[in-house]
């Protein structure tokens, strides 16, 4: 571990060469003004570990332990008063929803201490969208609550943890930031949780949001330039206190040549919800479709998502007649995002118009 310290070491150490002579560093604040800021670690790239500093795509991630990940940034100091705590320490696409719900609990707790101003999560990048949208549900606070990943490992050149890293803590002890629902701080943007995923998997520039992001992060300060319209955090109706279990929400895809066996398949498996990441705009085999009148006959939802990759827009009645067959439809949610809302629904609600006015607000 001593030599991933030390990998991150010449990054900082570059850093001071390369600073001109005579550049004020930023005004430290006195401590007393400092927020405290936790920061939850889970794994991911973030704390990924390659062979050699060329290694920026072949590396493990979930390696580094978040002591390490806060001391590779010793400027986070300047920025707040910094605690971290490893949560778990697993690459995102394990992330189970037993693993949602722990995470989600102990932000509560954590955001509702009077000794916390804000809260940080390093997290993969593979699910962090869903992670940071599942917060954004059911996390009732105002504080600000940043997920973080990266696309290069700590030990690759230009890693890009270390700044995501500051930008995030920046953002989170910003009092400018409460309000504003769970936000993503990766490339210096800053974005809504329920808007932001993953567009690409090689670029650091991989987190898009089809509305555009809310904002950046620049030399630790926040620029803002829109605000969530959608509800979120302490307007919700949800509640991460009263959810004890999340039910099973499944994604099936449409695609050519598509029949009903990952239907079929998902409903036998016990699936309260069907998402179909649909063609276009949600558009339904015309083979499949009589299985999926079926299934919502036996009590299953079937909930219309678009797998288009600059983001679906998917409205009732446009390519199948949703009220006749007592569909829902996921409105903007990519079909990963609609599973997320789908599951979190389901805990108070079997009504599929409720379902809808939830699709719609959230
Ligand atoms: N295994 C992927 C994950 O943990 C690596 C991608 C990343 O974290 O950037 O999400």
């Amino acid at each position: 571990m001593k030599d991933v310290l030390h990998s991150f070491a010449p990054g900082v150490l570059a850093l001071l060469f390369l600073l001109p002579q005579g550049v004020q560093a930023k005004e430290v604040a006195a401590p007393q003004q400092l927020a405290n800021v936790v920061i939850l670690a889970t794994g991911g790239t973030i704390a990924g570990a390659g062979a050699s500093a060329a290694n920026s795509a072949t590396y493990q991630a979930a390696k580094v332990p978040v002591e390490q990940l806060i001391a590779g940034v010793p400027e986070l100091k300047q920025l707040a008063n910094v605690r971290g705590e490893q949560v778990f320490q697993i690459a995102s696409e394990s992330i189970s929803n037993d693993n949602l719900l722990q995470l989600g609990k102990h932000v509560a707790q954590l955001a509702a201490s009077a000794e916390v101003d804000g809260i940080v999560i390093t997290h993969g990048t593979d699910t962090l969208e869903e992670t940071a949208y599942f917060l954004n549900l059911v996390e009732r606070t105002d504080k600000p609550i940043v997920v973080v990943g990266s696309m290069r490992p700590g030990t690759a050149m230009s890693a890009d943890g270390m700044l995501n890293l500051y930008n995030a803590v920046a953002v989170a002890s910003d009092q400018s930031a409460r309000g504003k629902g769970v936000l993503v701080t990766l490339n210096d943007e800053i974005h809504a949780g329920r808007d932001v995923s993953k567009s690409v998997n090689i670029k650091t520039e991989a987190f898009k949001s089809p509305w555009g992001p809310l904002g950046m992060v620049v030399e630790g300060k926040s620029y803002w330039f829109r605000l969530p319209a959608k509800r979120h955090t302490a307007q919700s109706e949800f509640d991460i206190a009263k959810i004890s279990s999340l039910p099973r929400v499944d994604i099936a895809y449409g695609y050519g040549n598509v029949d009903d066996t990952s239907y079929k398949a998902f409903a036998q498996a016990g699936a309260k919800a069907i998402i179909h990441a649909g063609t276009g705009n949600g558009s339904v085999a015309s083979r499949v479709v009589p299985t999926l009148q079926a299934l919502r006959k036996d009590g299953l939802q079937v909930i219309r998502s678009s797998h288009v990759n600059q983001g679906g827009f998917v409205l009732r009645n446009a390519e199948q007649p949703d009220d006749k067959n007592d569909w829902v439809v996921a409105h903007d949610l990519n079909p990963q995002k609609a599973r997320i809302l789908a599951s979190v629904a389901l805990t108070s609600t079997q009504d599929s118009r409720e379902l809808q006015r939830i699709f719609w607000e959230y």
